[in-house]
This record gives structure tokens, sequence and C-alpha cells, in this order.
């Protein structure tokens, strides 16, 4: 069922709280090193501030333990950050509910915009507390959803406050409708062929999305640590490479239920050690020597992946193909990402690592989206759906 969107109400001198992800990297010092969250949720926040609203913005950054160490969590570089992009004030509370977020949301006038400290700093937002979400939701008339890296949460500010709105008007923003319609809309009708390549460390973080995808794919390319396991599973030598020793039944089966779907690698750039100076060898797949461990795709299986990925209608990916942080592995991961770029299919970046990836080759503006979301993208993938989207209001 669509849903409303923040372009589909009135807010003229309405007062909107927009749950976002702004749960973005910060280094030492606090500085962002990536805003691709900030940047993607601008068009939700303009839609607000051109039509005269009064914008409440609140999100969870990190995950405070509750000690000294959380100040380094406060979001108020992420407030500072997106007054620049807007070239307005932004203001910034201090606290979540308390005075000073209240002093800050009774001093709002039309077009204003407000950032309230970390979600996560008040332990009730984990437990999906009526209380908190009764606070949250009396400073608004309007609740927008528009933070979809956190869709598959249930904390409070994603499900508990859009319920305490009662009868306002609770509605997506224009990234969550964005991402559902690339991660969940794109796949239920695809153009075909239909590719989906996955990598990543663990089969196990990928099992729902590799069997998911394997009921709609034409095929599933299989790279990173993730096809160690596999090649173990069909008795192949993986040296020291990383596996999942436990989870070789479950390869099997996948490799069962995969048939000539499921590609594997053929071959694997392997090291002596986990640096980038290491001795390198290339190897065929299953027979990396004891004191090697397999660190990428090999590039036979860079070539057979962008051939299939190059005569694609749609491709799918979640998962880099090696340590893509240390070249040279970085190889397969790029062959990945610029078979995809240089194709003309819809193409759809998984969140996390994959959208670094393609951020860090500079090919981002030549597919048609990156998912701002890590575990969201990811239960998409699997087909869940989300209750933080379900009980908004459908259009
Ligand atoms: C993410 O980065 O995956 C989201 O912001 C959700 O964060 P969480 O995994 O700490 O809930
Ligand atoms: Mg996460």
């Amino acid at each position: 069922m669509a849903k409303k969107t923040i372009d589909d109400v009135e807010v003229q001198g309405q007062t909107v709280l927009m749950r976002v992800d702004f749960n973005v990297p910060l280094d030492e010092q606090q500085n962002i090193t990536d805003d691709l969250r900030i940047r993607m949720a601008l068009p939700s926040i303009r839609s607000v501030v051109d039509r005269g609203g009064r914008l409440v913005l609140i999100s969870h950054l990190g995950r405070p333990k509750g000690d000294a160490s959380d100040s380094a969590l406060s979001l108020k570089p992420v407030a500072a950050r997106l007054g620049q992009m807007l070239n307005q004030d932004v203001l910034f509370a201090e606290d979540t509910v308390g005075d000073a977020a209240r002093a800050c949301v009774s001093r709002l006038a039309d077009g204003d915009v407000v950032v309230l400290e970390n979600l996560r700093f008040d332990a009730r937002e984990k437990k999906g507390d009526e209380g908190f979400a009764k606070s949250l939701a009396g400073f608004a008339d309007i609740y927008c959803n528009n933070a979809f890296g956190t869709c598959h949460r249930s904390d409070a500010s994603m499900v508990a406050v859009p319920l305490a709105m009662g009868d306002k008007p609770k509605v997506v923003g224009l990234l969550v409708a964005e991402e559902i319609r690339y991660l969940s809309d794109a796949i239920a009708s695809p153009r075909r062929p239909f590719v989906a390549v996955l990598g990543g460390a663990k089969v196990s973080d990928k099992i729902g999305v590799i069997r998911n995808l394997l009921n709609i794919c034409d095929s599933v390319l299989v790279g990173g640590a993730m096809a160690y396991t596999f090649s173990l599973s069909q008795g192949g030598k993986v040296g020291g490479s990383l596996v999942e020793a436990d989870k070789v039944g479950l390869a099997q089966e996948l490799l069962q239920a995969g048939g000539d779907k499921l590609m594997l690698p053929v071959d694997c750039h392997c090291g002596d050690a986990f640096s980038a100076d290491c001795a390198r060898q290339i190897v065929v797949a299953g027979e990396i020597p004891d004191d090697y461990q397999g660190l990428d795709i090999g590039p036979k299986t860079a070539e057979q992946f962008a051939e299939v990925i190059g005569g694609a209608g749609t491709v799918v990916w979640n998962g880099p193909m090696g340590v893509f942080e240390m070249p040279p592995f970085d190889q397969g991961t790029r062959a990945v990402a610029e078979a995809i770029a240089r194709g003309d299919s819809i193409s759809i970046i998984g969140g996390g690592d994959s959208a670094a990836a393609i951020e860090q080759f500079g090919l981002a503006d030549r597919v048609s989206h990156v998912s701002t979301g890590g575990g969201a993208s990811l239960a998409m993938l699997e087909g869940k759906t989300f209750a933080a989207v379900e009980l908004l209001d459908n259009v």
C-alpha cells in the first residue's frame, strides 16, 4: 500500500517531528567523515522549511553506553553541518525531551529547524517507552519517518511515537519513499535478467537475503569472505581465510537450492598476511595454500562477474568482494562497481560497505540508487516489511 509522503501534507505554520537517520561516521575529533545520510535527508527537510513548516529533527547516533564516552556521540556537530548545507541557522537542543528541547521547540518560527540531542542518550528510546514517546509526540502536529537506515528497528521514535500521534498525520519522508521504491518495488517486478551480487564477511548475515533473492533473481554472484565458507562446504582448501566452520551445512543447503543460479568465484587473490604489503598469489578457488588467506576474488572471477552484470536488466549489490579498504585487494570490488556503473541496468547498491565502496571509487552518481540503510536494506532484500512504515498513513 502506497504511503502518504511529507509532500502530501500541508505544513505551513505546523510543527513537524521528523525522525531522520543521522547516524553518520565520525572521526576522533567528531568530524563527520561521510555525510551521505544527511544529504539524502535534505529534500524532505527542504520540503518542510520551504513551505513554512517548523521542523524538529530527531535521530540516534551510535550506540551510547550511558557512560562518559557518550559525549562523543552528541548530534551537535551534525546540527552544525546541516546548518551549512541548508545555509540557515539550525538550533541544537542539549537534551531530547527536557527543558532545553521544550524551550527550543516553543521558540520555533515558520521555516526554523531544531535538532534535538541523541535519542539514545535516553534509555527509554531503545525500550520503545510510551511515556518518552508521548513527550516527543507532544512537540508536533505532524510526524514524518525519514529514517530509512533505522526502519528495521522498533525503537520508541520509530513505532511508539507515531502511535502516540493518534489521529494526527503520520507520513513517510521522501528518502524512505525512494528507498522502498528501489529496494522493494523494483525488486518485486524487476527488469530481467535480474542479477544479485552478494559479498561481505559472513554467510550467516546474508542467509535470509540469499534465500529470498534465489527465488526471484536469475543469477546470484557470491564473493567476499562468505565465498570461502561455500568453498569449504565443497571440500575446498581455504588456508587461513575467514570462514564460518559451523555454517558449512547451511552453505551446502544454499548451493543445492541455488543450482546454476548461484555463481561462486573460480579464483582467489590471497596473501600470507592481512596487510597490503604481504606476499600475494592468485590461485584457483579451493586451492588456497595453508599459510595464505583469501582477501579478494581473483581476476578470472572479476571478469566473469563483470560479464554477467553487463547483461543485466536489474542489479542489486550488497557486500564487497574483498578487502576493498586495503589495495591491491580492492580490485575485485572495483571490477564489480565499474561493471555496474558501465552497464545500463537499474542498479541498486545496498548500504554499509557497498555504499562506502561505490563512493570510494567515485561511481555513486553512475548507479540508480545507493541505499542509506545497512541492516535496513538487508532486511528489505530479505522481503521483510517494517512496522515503522506499515503504521503510517496510506494515500
Ligand atoms: C545503522 O547504521 O545501521 C542504523 O543507523 C541503525 O543503527 P543501529 O544498528 O545501531 O540500530
Ligand atoms: Mg547497524
